[in-house]
Order: structure tokens, then C-alpha cells, then sequence
């Protein structure tokens, strides 16, 4: 098992690069029977900055043409959620009256999502879906439905693939999980 160090903490291998893509493959697929033949060209909302490995692997897989719109949500602070999320940065374009599907690297506690949809809400989007790389059932309190959850995992500290721990740990291939005996 390979093991990372980010500052003062240590990670092990917990997802591997090839089951991430088999996830991906098989999110992007559920995507494609849903939006098969459309004409209205939806819209990939990538959430910053841990989306975007999610993003670029998905949006190669999906069979029908979309638009690609970014905005930046911040919440976490080193290993935990502040419960407080904060917009950094706006949408960089005009979603309104578009079909717009949410690109999350993670839903945790699930108060993301819930600001996202008001967002969306607040340009006048026609509908939000939202697709997830992770997601944790055992941290998420809220009813709003998610539309397309490519992994489940429990609640612990992971980063890899996107994620981060204090801003490390984006580029990693594979996914970590805090190593606690470490
Ligand atoms: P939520 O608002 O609590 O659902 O948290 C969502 C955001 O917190 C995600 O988009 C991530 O940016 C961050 N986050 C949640 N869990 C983790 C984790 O285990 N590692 C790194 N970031 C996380
Ligand atoms: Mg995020």
C-alpha cells in the first residue's frame, strides 16, 4: 500500500485510479440514457476547485453536446467542514432557462448542494441535477435527491483526484484515506 505525506498528516491508498474510472464509466453511461438525443445543449456545472479531474474524465464520456460553466464554493478547513459555505467566485456564465447537471467531487454534509441549488435557483435555471464522485450517506442531512452518485464511501478524511487536504493532494491519480495509526 502507498502512503502519502501532506504537512503533518499521512494517507493510504483507498480508491485506485482504474475503480475510479469504472465509476465514471458507469455514471456517464446512466447520464447518456438520461439525456439521450437532447437538443438542448445542458449545462456541466464544474464545481472548483475539486471537481475538476471529475469533470474532465466525465464530460469526455457523455454522447451529447453540453456546455461547460465553473463557479467556486469553499466549506472545508483542513479535515472538516466549517458549515459554512462561502461562494469564491460566481458562475461563469449565464445558465438561465438551461438544464444544468451539478459536477461534485464529494457531498459530505450535503449544505454544498444546498447553496448550489439555491444558486441555481436565483439565475432561473429550468432544472439541476446533481452528479457526485463520492459521496458519504452516513455525513448527509439533507433531502434534496442525488441524481447520480458514482461511489459511496464512509465518513472519513480523503483526498486524491481533486481533493485536497489544505490544498494538497489535488494531483494525486488514486484516491487516500487519512492513515489514523500513522
Ligand atoms: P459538504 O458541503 O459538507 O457536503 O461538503 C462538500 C465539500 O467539502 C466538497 O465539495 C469538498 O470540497 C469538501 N470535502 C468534503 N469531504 C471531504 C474529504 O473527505 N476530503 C476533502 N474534501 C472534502
Ligand atoms: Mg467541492
Amino acid at each position: 500500500m502507498e502512503r502519502v505525506r501532506l504537512y503533518d498528516k499521512t494517507f493510504k491508498t483507498f480508491i485506485p485510479h482504474e475503480r475510479i474510472m469504472e465509476a465514471i464509466d458507469r455514471t456517464a453511461a446512466k447520464i447518456n440514457e438520461d439525456f439521450r438525443g437532447c437538443t438542448d445543449n445542458p449545462v456541466l456545472l464544474c464545481v472548483l476547485n475539486g471537481s475538476i479531474m471529475f469533470t474532465a474524465e466525465l464530460m469526455q464520456r457523455l454522447e451529447f453536446n453540453c456546455e461547460l460553466v465553473s463557479t467556486k464554493l469553499t466549506s472545508y478547513q483542513g479535515t472538516g467542514s466549517t458549515g459554512k459555505v462561502k461562494q469564491a467566485m460566481g458562475l461563469t456564465a449565464d445558465i438561465a432557462g438551461k438544464r444544468v447537471i451539478i459536477v461534485e467531487d464529494i457531498v459530505d454534509t450535503g449544505n454544498t448542494i444546498v447553496e448550489l441549488k439555491k444558486i441555481l435557483a436565483g439565475h432561473e435555471a429550468a432544472e439541476s441535477k446533481v452528479c457526485t464522485l463520492l459521496f458519504k450517506p452516513d455525513s448527509y442531512t439533507k433531502d434534496i435527491p442525488l441524481d447520480y452518485v458514482a461511489m459511496e464511501i464512509p465518513n472519513d478524511f480523503i483526498v486524491g483526484f481533486g481533493l485536497d487536504y489544505n490544498e494538497l493532494g489535488r494531483n494525486l491519480k488514486d484516491i487516500y484515506v487519512l492513515d489514523e495509526e500513522a
